[in-house]
């Protein structure tokens, strides 16, 4: 019986350590003076795209205006919720490791498809070139150009 109480314990403290994670991931109001959020479950998403989708390449990979354009259609329509310069706001920060170390190709396809259920749009109404130019933008903040190499998918 003492087991029995143990273990029903060890669950329920469980279960309040879940909750608290699902608050704070559907929360829409950081903290004022947050750091960016840097949560690795927030970028889950990304991992999700097919292969296929992954390995396309930016076809504006080196058309040298792509990447001003795409910060004009980012301050359009992306910084209301990922703030200015992509630094994080209601949605989070594009900055982050886990974005700027995915695939274009996988960008590409979250923007295609949004994460609808955690509230990032569908950007499909955007002609294809245009969200290769948002691609473009967003990887531009991580440091150089990706080079055929780091743009590879990983394994
Ligand atoms: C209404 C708010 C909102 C707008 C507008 C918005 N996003 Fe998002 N975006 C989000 C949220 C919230 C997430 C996190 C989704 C999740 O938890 O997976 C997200 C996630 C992302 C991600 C990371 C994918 C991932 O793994 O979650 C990228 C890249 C992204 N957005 C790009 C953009 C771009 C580019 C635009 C403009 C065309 C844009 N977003 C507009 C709310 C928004």
């Amino acid at each position: 019986m003492k087991a029995m109480a143990a273990a029903l314990a060890v669950c329920t403290s469980f279960i309040g350590v879940s909750v608290v994670l699902a608050q704070s991931q559907t929360s829409d109001k950081p903290p004022v003076g947050a750091a960016p959020k840097y949560d690795p479950a927030i970028y889950a998403e990304l991992q999700k795209a097919p292969e296929k989708a992954r390995k396309r390449g930016n076809p504006l990979q080196n058309d040298p205006d792509a990447v001003a354009a795409g910060g004009i259609l980012f301050e359009q329509h992306c910084a209301e919720c990922h703030g200015d310069g992509a630094r994080g706001g209601k949605g989070p920060s594009l900055r982050a490791a886990e974005v700027q170390g995915a695939a274009p190709g996988a960008i590409f396809w979250i923007l295609t498809n949004g994460v609808v259920r955690k509230g990032m749009p569908v950007w499909s109404k955007l002609p294809e070139p245009q969200r290769w130019q948002l691609v473009r933008y967003i990887k531009s903040l991580g440091g150089p150009a990706p080079t055929a190499e780091s743009s590879a998918p990983k394994p």
